[in-house]
């Protein structure tokens, strides 16, 4: 009992302030090291350009020769390519469904509308622009535009040929 009376401050009241000094000294020590950051010092070199200086060992061209292609049927591929100006009739391109514009092409035979579709004929581009689109998938969609305009072409047979 006599103990309690000679301490100025008891144990209980000591650990706190202990803890919040600290904390505050902390806190001082972090504020003074952001605020001592030397003007004038360097910025750290950005290292520009990475993508060219690994490009020589990044390239790997083997993926898009080795990924499968997949033949899409003439319908899809009339729809996402060649729609794009047979639809409307874009630069006189022959409507599709239009016997009138299509008739000529037709008497031209299968084979040959094939060839300059992939080819390219006058204002016609190569693969309707699409180098990807195999030689079969240009058939189909020969097929598909002709045979809508009263053709009876056979994708399957002119592959056989
Ligand atoms: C950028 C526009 C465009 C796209 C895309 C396009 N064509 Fe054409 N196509 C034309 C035009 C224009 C003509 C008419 C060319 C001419 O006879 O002067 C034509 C003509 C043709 C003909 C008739 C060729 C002939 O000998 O009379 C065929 C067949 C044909 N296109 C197939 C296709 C196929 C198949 C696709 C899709 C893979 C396609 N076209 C995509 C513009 C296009």
């Amino acid at each position: 009992m006599s103990n309690h009376d000679e301490e100025h401050v008891s144990p209980s009241t000591l650990q706190p302030m202990v803890i919040i000094l600290g904390l505050i000294l902390v806190a001082t020590v972090v504020v003074s090291l952001l605020l001592a950051k030397p003007a004038g010092e360097d910025p750290v070199p950005v290292v520009a350009n990475v993508e060219d200086n690994i490009k020589p060992i990044a390239t790997v061209e083997v993926a898009a020769a080795s990924v499968a292609h997949v033949d899409k049927s003439g319908e899809e591929v009339v729809k996402a390519v060649c729609a794009m100006c047979h639809a409307a009739g874009l630069m006189n391109a022959p409507k599709i469904g239009d016997k009138t514009q299509w008739g000529p092409r037709i008497a031209q035979g299968y084979e040959t509308l094939v060839q300059h579709a992939q080819a390219g004929i006058r204002t016609m581009p190569a693969r309707g622009g699409n180098p990807d689109l195999s030689d079969a998938e240009i058939a189909g969609a020969v097929a598909n535009m002709a045979n809508q305009a009263g053709a009876n072409f056979d994708p399957a047979k002119l592959a056989k040929k």
